[in-house]
């Protein structure tokens, strides 16, 4: 999905919703550079090729038991590869946190914003987390102003290197 939205700099900002998890294999290093063609599976191709197209990425999560959910673990791991040639290395990237509960995916964004300097990218942006996320999308898909008007200030902060 493509959404175009306009930043408060003026400039047009796009959005590529992206959800991996369904379409990526579990990261092996086999399938990855050490096979015959070291040709890695085509959705991963294309998924480092739209990171590395990207000038900011937006990682948003839910939390499993006080982390990230395996799946987006196994995306970082597939897209932290190969080694310091990655399509995560001077990416911008911002990190929400969003779940039922209480804490809204605090374990989860503590960890991403702990490893996203260490994969050579660089966070922006504050620690971001909305609680009690399902009742701020209503029934329809329409998301609250409390979640949407963060997350545009993101944007901006994110999209703000670009307008310079
Ligand atoms: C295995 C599992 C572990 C979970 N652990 C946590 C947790 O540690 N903290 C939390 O706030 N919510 C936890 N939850 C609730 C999820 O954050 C919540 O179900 C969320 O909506 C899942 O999003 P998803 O359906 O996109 O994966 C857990 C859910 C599952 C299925």
């Amino acid at each position: 999905m493509n959404e175009t939205q306009k930043s408060s700099a003026g400039s047009k900002i796009e959005f590529v919703l992206r959800d991996y998890v369904r379409e990526l294999p579990h990261y092996d290093g086999d399938l990855d550079i050490n096979t015959d063609t070291e040709t890695p599976p085509a959705a991963v191709v294309e998924m480092r090729r739209e990171l590395s197209e990207s000038h900011a990425i937006i990682i948003g999560t839910p939390e499993y038991n006080y982390n990230i959910p395996g799946g987006l673990k196994n995306i970082i791991d597939w897209a932290s590869r190969p080694f310091a040639k990655h399509s995560l290395i001077g990416r911008r990237v911002g990190v929400f946190g969003c779940s039922p509960g209480d804490r809204g995916g605090k374990a989860a964004v503590e960890y991403l914003r702990n490893i996203v300097p260490l994969l050579g990218a660089t966070l922006v942006g504050q620690e971001l987390l909305f609680p009690k996320i399902n009742s701020l999308i209503s029934p329809d898909g329409k998301i609250d102003a409390s979640v949407m008007s963060p997350l545009y200030e993101l944007a901006n902060e994110l999209a703000s290197e670009l307008a310079n």
